[in-house]
């Protein structure tokens, strides 16, 4: 006998009476994770093996715990027939065919709301590096040389406009950041905010922000609008002075047309928290570079966030098991 628990927009957990739902964990968590699926689903933990070996857990799993760093396209559902429920331990979900997922009625929950401060420390630190030139510094001193008069210096951030390209929830923190150090902070959305006067930020389109902009920071997420919408075209309009600070995705900028804008001088630096590809290999042009500053894909890498964001992605799977509403679910689009 089948049993049907509503719980959102019409989708349904469908499970035999009796039957307990399977969940595949292919990205480490800790054990009170564990311990609080297991209250509710029968779970296979496959994060610790290679993906050939992930094919069981797939079978039965009714609902997948992943990260971004996952491809959910055809073939993983296709190994996953019974599933029902995608949980991406992430605020992105560009890893996700979401299509794919429509088609085959399977919802899907995001961490959103889980990382903002944390990634906004990690851009405003990078936003920090960037204007102060501390790649410079630090390959200095790795290399043995020290502090001389004919080290390139970096640039006041008091009186320096930053430019935020992705003004949401993230933005407005690195934006109240910004401020302390008196930055001024303008910002380019599809559309104005209508709280400006609130925020101290003020709108620009995109083109105006980037020749206003002393750092300008990607903030949008991954989509087909924003894929490649840095290029030559966007460095080209950037001040010579100005650096850019990518925390969004890597496939957002050009990375040709980023190496471009730096050996012709046209843009003062870069410092990226994602790129294309990722990993990059140690051998990138990009890697070891004065002007650029490059961390793992790191924002919301902190011992307290991870574990939120973890905690909060096991929460969207218990909600639908036990027909509760999502924490975070996310709209897939419509046909
Ligand atoms: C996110 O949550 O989207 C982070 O970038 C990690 O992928």
């Amino acid at each position: 006998m089948e049993r049907g628990v509503v719980v959102e927009r019409g989708v349904t957990l469908s499970l035999s009476k009796g039957e307990r739902p399977g969940v595949a964990i292919t990205t480490p968590v800790s054990q009170a994770v564990l311990d609080a699926l297991r209250q509710h689903a029968d779970v296979i933990d496959v994060s610790s093996r290679p993906r050939a070996e992930w094919r069981d857990a797939l079978a039965t799993a009714t609902g997948v715990l992943v990260s971004s760093a996952i491809p959910i396209d055809a073939a993983f559902l296709d190994a996953a027939p019974n599933l029902q429920i995608v949980a991406t331990w992430s605020v992105g979900y560009d890893n996700v065919d979401l299509d794919a997922l429509r088609e085959r009625g399977i919802v899907l929950t995001n961490t959103s709301g889980s990382l903002v401060e944390t990634v906004a420390d990690l851009t405003y630190a990078l936003v920090i590096f960037a204007m102060r030139n501390l790649a410079v510094g630090l390959n200095w001193v790795r290399s043995g040389r020290w502090m001389q008069a004919n080290m390139p210096f970096g640039h006041d951030l008091e009186g320096a406009t930053l430019g935020i390209v992705g003004f949401g929830q993230i933005g407005l923190a690195v934006a109240k950041r910004a401020q302390c150090s008196g930055m001024r902070v303008i910002y380019s959305n599809r559309t104005a905010r209508a709280d400006d006067a609130a925020t101290g930020a003020s709108y620009r389109t995109f083109d105006a922000l980037l020749a206003e902009a002393d750092c300008v920071v990607l903030l949008v997420p991954l989509t087909p609008e924003t894929r490649g919408m840095f290029g030559d075209e966007q460095f080209a309009r950037m001040k010579p002075t100005a650096t850019l600070v990518n925390v969004a995705r890597g496939q957002v900028v050009d990375t040709a047309a980023l190496l471009r804008a730096l050996e012709q001088k046209n843009i003062a630096g870069a410092a990226l928290d994602v790129t294309d590809p990722e990993p990059l290999p140690p051998d990138h042009p990009l890697v070891g570079r004065d002007d650029v500053v490059v961390v793992p894909h790191v924002g919301s890498a902190t011992y307290e966030t991870r574990a939120r964001m973890a905690m909060l992605a096991a929460q969207n799977l218990i909600a639908f098991f036990t027909g509760e509403p999502l924490p975070t679910p996310v709209t897939l689009p419509s046909a």
